[in-house]
Formats: C-alpha cells, structure tokens, sequence
C-alpha cells in the first residue's frame, strides 16, 4: 500500500500541498498519497490522532493548528522548539514527533534565488510567529546580524529577548516601522500587511539589494516599492515549496530539488 499524507487545517481548502508532494512523489518514484483533511476549530487533537491510527505516516498541519501540534508532540527537533510551532508530524517508536520546516523553506528558497546568506545583515519586518519560525535557520544559514522591525515596537523587543539564547552567533535588534534605516543585503517582509490588502510603507533612509514577501499570489506594497528601487524581488512560492521539500525530506529520506519544482 502506498504511504498515506494529510495536512490538516481549518480551512483546507486552499491548501496547495497534495499538489506539491504528489509533484516530488512522480520526480522522486514514491508511491504515496496526499489529503486534505479538515478538522473541526475544537478537533485537531482528535482528527490527528485518527489519521495515525489509521496507519497514516506524515502530517503536515497548517493555521490554526500549529500550536496545538507543536503541544502535542513527545519529541520536537531544536527549531521546532524555538518556533514554538510545529507544522511536520510523523510517528517514530510509538512516540509523535513535530519539527517545523518553515525557516528552512525560507532559506531554501533564498539560496535557490543564488541571494547570498552568509554574513549578512537582514531586516525581518513583522514579529509574529512567521517571523518567529525563520530567524534561527537563517542564523544558521551564515545570517550575521538581524533586525526586527514592527508596528508594535515592544513585541519585536519580546521576540528578541525569547530568540537570542537561542542564536548566541548572531546580533539581533529591534526598531519601529517610523525608525526603520540603514543598509540591508535582504529585507524580508513577514507581516500579514498584504494578506489583509494593507500598505506598508518602507522609508526613504531604508537601503536594501534584495527584498522577499513570504506571502504569495497576492497585491504586495512592499514589493511595489522594493522593484521600484530596482532591486532583485521576490514572492514567497519559493518558500511554500521549500516547506514542503523538507516535510518530504524528513519523511521519504529523498530531497527534491526546489528550482525543478518554481
Ligand atoms: P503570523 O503568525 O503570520 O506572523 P501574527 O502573529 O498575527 O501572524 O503577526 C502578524 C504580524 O504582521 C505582526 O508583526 C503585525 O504587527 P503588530 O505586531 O504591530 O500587530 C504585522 N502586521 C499586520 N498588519 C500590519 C500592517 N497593516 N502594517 C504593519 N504591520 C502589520
């Protein structure tokens, strides 16, 4: 029998994850199926367990769960632990097992764009849990300095304090959104703004080579603005894919290669 998949959400319908595994099953020859499955707002914990049960091999979980996996799990690799999120589950020796493959995505997608990684010095705008889930992986990918910029200044200042243990190599910092300056190699935008149609607005004494939206197939002012300044762009389908490689990576012990697949 092949082996059974699920990402689980609520909603789930605009998942487009089946389509992207069963893409690197055909590239890879694994034999396996991917599902949507809804669960009800108050049932993630009863329809996860379900799908193990059944035999199920990996899920991937997705808003608003991730949370509530990452509470779940009995082992979590080091930087689900620090995203304090888990969107990869799988069963291994009886015991439910959660990482989060969310930063490296990102860091794939940035190293499949050829922008380089190492000893730079990157903005991060937003300090929510997308913001949250990446700085670690791209600390370990040669990120030297970071800062993290917010509407809410003293948010971006907890996500610090929380973080910097945790990436001892690194210099983290937070400013305003008003403050923002100085010379970045990457600026990447991680606040919902454009999922909910806002502008943001990136001051003239910001200086940036490269910019990237996490989010994608949405109106983008932040992106409007970083091509206007005639740097190198892009939209975050590249990190969508490279979430679901590594999902696929730890699963199938087969990396697919993530420019086959944009
Ligand atoms: P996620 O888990 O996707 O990061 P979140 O935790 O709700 O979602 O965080 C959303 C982020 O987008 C926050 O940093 C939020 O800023 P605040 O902390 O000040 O709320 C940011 N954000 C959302 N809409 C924004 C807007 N219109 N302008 C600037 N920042 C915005």
């Amino acid at each position: 029998m092949s082996k059974q998949f699920a990402v689980i959400g609520h909603p789930i319908e605009q998942s487009r994850s089946p389509e992207l595994h069963h893409a690197f099953a055909t590239k890879t020859g694994i034999d396996l199926t991917y599902v949507k499955r809804l669960a009800p707002l108050d049932g993630f914990v009863a329809s996860m367990e379900e799908f193990f049960a059944q035999g199920g091999t990996g899920m991937n979980v997705t808003v608003p769960f991730k949370e509530q996996a990452f509470a779940q799990c009995a082992v979590l690799t080091a930087r689900a632990q620090i995203a304090k999120a888990v969107n990869t589950l799988w069963m291994e020796n009886g015991q439910l097992h959660g990482d989060n493959t969310d930063g490296q995505g990102l860091v794939n997608a940035i190293q499949a764009l050829d922008w380089n990684l190492k000893n730079t010095q990157l903005l991060i705008i937003g300090a929510g849990g997308a913001t949250r889930g990446v700085v670690y992986p791209l600390v370990q990918a040669g990120a030297k300095k970071i800062v993290i910029a917010n509407r809410t200044l003293a948010r971006a200042e907890q996500l610090i304090n929380d973080l910097k243990e945790a990436v001892p190599t690194a210099e983290l910092s937070a400013m305003s959104l008003e403050q923002l300056a100085g010379n970045f190699d990457i600026v990447i935008n991680a606040t919902s703004a454009s999922l909910s149609g806002d502008a943001l607005v990136l001051p003239e004494a910001l200086q940036f080579q490269h910019a990237y939206e996490m989010a994608y197939g949405k109106p983008s002012s932040f992106l409007d603005q970083a091509k206007t300044r005639g740097v190198p762009t892009s939209e975050g389908f590249g990190m969508l894919v490279g979430q679901a490689i590594e999902s696929f990576r730890i699963w199938n012990t087969v990396e697919p290669n993530l420019k086959d697949f944009l």
